[in-house]
């Protein structure tokens, strides 16, 4: 695989998201808070609605509505993941090409912003305002699933490269670049590039203008837009290797690592 064969799309999904891990927490959690299954899931930000389309295999009973406002993102997903739906998964989910923040869906159970999405908002008030209108698409014991990412390396200028697999084995190197941060007013530009066996890059194959917000803030307004609880999960600590072991649990005391990612749960 080189730059000019390999799909950004396909390296994006192979290095950055882990849908399995994601819905088993999800899964996991709601079942914990509630005592029914949840059935509708909407997947905001969706991009290729990797995350929805694993969702709708989870159960028969499962639907997703997955919105992003890039159409060629949306065409990608339809392209890739939901033809590897079978017939009865595929009639489950559906695709809507909008803004998150004008939106008119059926009420979830479930709402999903993942990949820290929500800190494409750079004011107070436009983050309040996504956070009402998620509450507003969500049925009276719905939830909203949030993850987030912080630590004393987060507001770095850095460049992090980590070696990854495709899903046939081909190699190749995910870069993470913090290429900017402003202490001002808390806004980063990030930059994910590829690197090939043959030295070949895929530079700015992702770019993002956003801005890094803390846990405190998250939590504020969740409770300022209507949310009536918000629970930090945070990873617990394999005590072996002294690594993050994968477990997230409600906490209100974290570590001060230099780089964590936990999850936001904010109940209706
Ligand atoms: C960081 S990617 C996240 C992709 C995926 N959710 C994940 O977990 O990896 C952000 C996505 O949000 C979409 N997006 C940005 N602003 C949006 C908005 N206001 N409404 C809907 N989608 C938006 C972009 O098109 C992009 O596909």
């Amino acid at each position: 695989m080189t730059a000019a064969t390999a799909d950004r799309h396909l390296l994006y999904q192979s290095a950055v998201q882990d849908v399995e891990a994601e819905i088993d927490f999800i899964e996991q959690t709601w079942s914990e808070l509630r005592q029914r299954p949840a059935v509708l899931l909407r997947e905001d930000f969706c991009g290729t609605a990797n995350t929805a389309c694993e969702w709708v295999r989870r159960h028969p009973d499962c639907q997703a509505i997955g919105i992003d406002s890039d159409a060629g993102v949306l065409e990608w997903g339809r392209q890739y993941n939901l033809a590897e739906l079978d017939e009865s998964q595929a009639k489950r989910i559906e695709l809507l090409l909008a803004d998150v923040l004008h939106a008119s869906t059926d009420l979830a159970d479930i709402i999903l912003a993942m990949n820290f999405s929500y800190y494409l908002f750079l004011e107070r008030d436009d983050l309040r305002r996504y956070f009402e209108c998620a509450r507003d698409g969500l049925v009276d014991d719905g939830i909203l699933f949030l993850d987030a990412y912080g630590g004393y390396e987060a507001p770095m200028v850095l460049t992090e490269p980590r070696e990854c697999e495709d899903e046939d084995g081909n190699e190749f190197t995910y870069i993470w670049e913090q290429a900017s941060f402003n202490p001002i007013d808390s806004c980063m530009d990030c930059h994910i590039h590829f690197e090939f066996p043959d030295k070949s890059r895929m530079d700015k194959a992702f770019s993002y203008n956003w801005r890094l917000w803390t846990l405190p803030e998250i939590q504020e307004i969740l409770f300022e837009a209507g949310f009536s609880q918000v629970d930090v999960y945070w990873e617990g600590t394999d005590e072996k290797n002294n690594e993050g072991n994968g477990i997230y649990t409600p906490s209100t005391v974290g570590d001060a690592d230099p780089g964590w990612v936990c999850y936001v749960v904010a109940q209706v």
